[in-house]
Parts: C-alpha cells; sequence; structure tokens
C-alpha cells in the first residue's frame, strides 16, 4: 500500500477504510477484520460513528502488529472547548483501546474549535495522539480558525471526487503541505459519475471498475481516498489501483470533470444546528 507524508513527518497509507454508519458490536468488527485481510492498514472512524470499540477489537484481533495500522477517529462538536476535548479524547482512546490514535480531527468546524484544537495539541505532545487534523473546512472556515492554532493540521477530510475536485482549497493546503483526505471519494452513489463515459471507457482500456478508475485518479493526483463499501469484491478491488497508471493526457480530461460543487455544504444556514442535534456520544 502506498504511503504519503505528512506535514509532521508521519505516514499515512492513502487509502483508508471508513466505517461510518456502519453498526457497532459486529458488523464494524466483521467489515474491519475483512478490511484487514485484503490488505487494508488504514481505518477511518469518528466517536460520531459509534463503533469505535469494534474498530479496536477487530485491530487486536486480526494479528497485524499495531504499528503497522493506522487509524483516524474524530472529535465530536459536543466536546469542543478546551476542557471538555480532554474528556472526549480520552473516551476514543478508550473505547479503541489501541495505546494510541494515529490521526484525531475535529470532525466539524463549529463552535469553540480553538480550544478543542489547543487539547488535541496537548495529547500530540503526550504521544497520545500522533498526528492531528480538521475536516469539513472549506477555504473560508479554514480562514477563520486555522490562523489561531500553534500546529498547523496535518490534514483535512473533506468531500472530494472528480465532479468536486476542492481546487481553491488544495492551493490553500498546498501552501503549509496538508494533505487533503477524499470522503465520498465514489460519489457516494452518483450513478452520473461511476457511469460516466470517460471513467467507464478508461476502466475498459485498463480492465478496472469504474470505482477503480476514480480511486486511481485521485490518489495520483495527490490525494487520500476513503472508499466505502460494504460489498467483499469491491472492499478488495478499491485497493487493487497501484498496479496501473493513467496517462498525463488521460488524468487531465479527468479534472475536466470538476463542476466545483459539493453535495454537503458546510456553510450552508442551519447546517450546523442540524449536526449538534444528530448525535450524542455516551461513555
Ligand atoms: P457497495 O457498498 O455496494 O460497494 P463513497 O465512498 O463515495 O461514499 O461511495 C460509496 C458507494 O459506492 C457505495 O454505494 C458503494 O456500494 C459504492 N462502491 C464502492 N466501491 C465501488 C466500486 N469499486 N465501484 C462502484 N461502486 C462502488
Amino acid at each position: 500500500m502506498d504511503k504519503m507524508i505528512l506535514n509532521d513527518g508521519n505516514q499515512i497509507p492513502v487509502v483508508g477504510f471508513g466505517v461510518f454508519m456502519i453498526p457497532n458490536n459486529g458488523p464494524t468488527y466483521d467489515a474491519v477484520l475483512q478490511a484487514l485481510k485484503a490488505g487494508y492498514r488504514h481505518i477511518d472512524t469518528a466517536a460520531a460513528y459509534f463503533n469505535e470499540e469494534d474498530v479496536g477489537r477487530a485491530v487486536k484481533d486480526s494479528g497485524i502488529p499495531r504499528e503497522d495500522i493506522f487509524i483516524t477517529s474524530k472529535l465530536w462538536l459536543q466536546d469542543y472547548g478546551y476542557e471538555q476535548a480532554k474528556i472526549g479524547i480520552a473516551r476514543s482512546l478508550r473505547k479503541l483501546d489501541l495505546g494510541y490514535i494515529d490521526l484525531y480531527l475535529i470532525h466539524q468546524p463549529y463552535g469553540d474549535v480553538t480550544g478543542a484544537w489547543k487539547a488535541m495539541e496537548e495529547a500530540k505532545e503526550a504521544g497520545q495522539i500522533k498526528s492531528i487534523g480538521v475536516s469539513n473546512m472549506t477555504p473560508k472556515i479554514w480562514n477563520q480558525y486555522v490562523p489561531q492554532f500553534k500546529t498547523k493540521p496535518a490534514v483535512n477530510q473533506v468531500e472530494c471526487n472528480p465532479f468536486c475536485q476542492q481546487r481553491e482549497l488544495r492551493q490553500i493546503l498546498d501552501k503549509d503541505d496538508v494533505k487533503l483526505e477524499c470522503y465520498y471519494p465514489l460519489g457516494h452513489g452518483n450513478a452520473d459519475l461511476l457511469g460516466h463515459p470517460l471513467v467507464t471507457s478508461l476502466a475498459q482500456k485498463y480492465n478496472k471498475d469504474a470505482g477503480q478508475i476514480l480511486l486511481r485518479f485521485e490518489t495520483q493526483d495527490g490525494l487520500i481516498v476513503l472508499p466505502k463499501s460494504t460489498n467483499p469484491q469491491r472492499i478488495q478491488g478499491n485497493i487493487q489501483i497501484f498496479d496501473f497508471q493513467l496517462t498525463e493526457q488521460e488524468m487531465e480530461a479527468m479534472r475536466a470533470l470538476d463542476t466545483g460543487k459539493t453535495t454537503h455544504d458546510p456553510e450552508a444556514e442551519g447546517v450546523e444546528d442540524m449536526l449538534r442535534n444528530a448525535f450524542v456520544i455516551e461513555d
């Protein structure tokens, strides 16, 4: 599995297995074990996915050394502010029970993000977390919060695929060597993307499926991808993207699919309240 070097010197596998919406107490455990068997070495969870326990159990039972697996989790909105974030970080560490977390993110960019970030910086200094980052930060939100941070985020995890390539954001992130992680790298079920004639013709040429073409394009373009699948064949297939390369002409053609629009707009009115009311994390 190819890796990238983050701006703090740590390495991250460029394809991660996402477990959003997979239930705890069995299904996440099974899915993560299956992903690890298939060759994934990067698992992306969150406090608000309610399945950190299963992720931790699967990693421990996999027989793979802890240091060979990269674990991401995320702090939920209810745990923002400096003091409360310490409680949230401790809760994630306890539920995962893996000694440390490789990457911990500010999941949503609202409220006392700066206080929460300070607690994350301290947890990084203490070795509880190896790298820290943010998520769902548009250029405007990035410029609102990040100039106040002492430590630059290692990543910003946002919606990104050929239909929304985040070009403006990527210019801002590139200045500080911040890596962009793509959620919805396959368009989250958008048939127009997976069925786009350019994508299907490349799939035919390289004897890959449409999803593999999207993931190849994204990783070849310098992005980290978190494809989601519950289908065993596609879980396996989505990491088989390192045995071929798109030509520069094909990369340019894929770049031309950008519409500049995301489906989730973190700046939209009501989004913050909707998210705040969506989940309550319990001990
Ligand atoms: P499935 O779980 O049946 O594989 P995203 O990661 O952008 O949110 O997209 C997830 C969606 O893409 C799921 O509906 C998933 O369905 C589907 N999917 C995952 N891998 C592939 C693939 N290689 N080709 C086509 N669709 C895929």
